[in-house]
């Protein structure tokens, strides 16, 4: 393998043990593409003689016990299938010690020593507790992460598994909306999942061709939002090109409901004189966005980033999430490119955690950019 120029180090291939037992779980949200992580992690592990386990809705499953053998017959052709076929749950009890400690004695009775864990921010944040040192003492679980979750909120990686398909989904979605859009001369304002992170709004709204882009990240108030929504209207209005048909995404998380907005557009236009005649439509998405059959994309990502990870739990690590190619570039002790996969990097878990923590508050400078990039396109959107 030609190694790739980078100033950070390269993990250095290790000895995997020889043998173990393997758990996998997927927590919390599902996202398209956890299937794949699954698959191939379990073919993986086996390939190398290792026993893996699935164990069923998540933590909760995990403290009941619900832990079970996984072999190539149950991932043979899961990889085209949307959600997790090991179900999941969220499991907020999950924070308590106690709770862990039994958790961790479910896995023992089993012999279980290395965990896989498929999810998003609360997974994780599940991860890194299981995997604790001063909880765990010499005997605990390693534990390693693979990030999943169509909003993209994950810290140091660049994706997460889902966000592609969720994506694919919205412009899908804005396609046919657009078709009848555009017959008759219609204001759509759609809304997409992404509670806390509009990056699911921003990139399906370049690549929808949409006309204005809403996401929290911004911090609008809700004048200022209603301005901006009339603006687009009146500039694609103005433009005189043959078609008058108007595409707003709203991330989930801005804080107006698509139906307000509505009717605070509906007022602005039919207080205002002569220009009256515009109508309006909402459509919420919802959940539609987390299901699916996964994109080839997010089939490739999940299958490589759950290698990274497997490969990493047979070679000893612990408290790391497999990441894709990282957005910031943090320090080496920080992250460290793998030796198996030159587009994955290992990421110490708790760094992830933190600068997903960043992400969410917005102090991160990688979402302070993006809303910097949408804020300064704002007006090309309606060209
Ligand atoms: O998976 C993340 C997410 O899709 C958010 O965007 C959304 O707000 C949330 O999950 C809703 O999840 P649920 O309905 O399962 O609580």
């Amino acid at each position: 393998m030609i190694e790739p120029r980078s100033h950070f180090p390269v993990m250095p291939r290790t000895t995997s043990a020889r043998s173990g037992r393997l758990a996998i779980l997927t927590s919390g949200g599902d996202s398209p593409g956890m299937n794949a992580a699954i698959r191939a992690a379990t073919l993986l592990a086996i390939a190398r003689g290792w026993e893996v386990f699935g164990v069923r809705r998540g933590y909760r499953g995990l403290l009941e016990g619900e832990i079970s053998p996984l072999g190539p017959s149950d991932v043979g052709g899961i990889i085209r299938e949307g959600g997790t076929i090991l179900g999941s749950a969220r499991c907020p009890e999950f924070n308590r010690p106690e709770v862990r400690a039994a958790a961790r004695e479910r896995l023992a009775e089993k012999r279980i020593g290395a965990v896989l864990v498929i999810g998003g921010n609360g997974s994780l944040a599940g991860a890194e507790a299981l995997s604790r040192p001063a909880e765990n003492g010499a005997g605990g679980p390693r534990v390693v992460g693979v990030p999943a979750s169509i909003d993209n909120d994950i810290g140091l990686t660049g994706l997460a598994i889902g966000v592609d398909t969720a994506m694919n989904t919205i412009v899908e979605a804005c396609d046919k909306i657009s078709d009848t859009a555009a017959a008759l001369d219609r204001t759509f304002l759609v809304e997409v999942m992404g509670r806390d992170c509009g990056y699911l709004a921003m990139v399906s709204a370049v690549a929808a061709a949409a006309d204005a882009v809403l996401f929290p990240e911004a911090g609008r108030t809700e004048a200022a939002i209603v301005d901006s929504v009339e603006a687009a209207i009146r500039r694609v209005r103005a433009r005189k090109k043959r078609r008058n048909r108007v595409i707003v995404i709203k991330a989930e998380g801005v804080p107006i409901s698509v139906e307000r907005l509505k009717s605070l557009i509906d007022a602005r236009f039919r207080d205002s004189d002569g220009a009256g005649m515009i109508e309006t439509r909402v459509t919420v998405l919802g959940h539609v966005v987390r299901g699916g059959r996964p994109s080839a994309f997010d089939r490739l990502l999940a299958s490589r980033l759950a290698n990274v990870g497997v490969r990493a739990l047979m070679a000893g690590e612990t408290r790391k999430m497999a990441a894709w190619m990282l957005p910031v570039h943090p320090s080496p002790v920080v992250a460290t490119r793998s030796a198996d996969d030159p587009y994955c990097w290992l990421v110490d878990l708790e760094a992830a955690l933190e600068e997903t923590a960043h992400l969410l508050d917005r102090t991160s400078p990688l979402v302070q950019w993006r809303a910097r990039v949408l804020d300064e396109i704002e007006g090309v959107l309606t060209l």
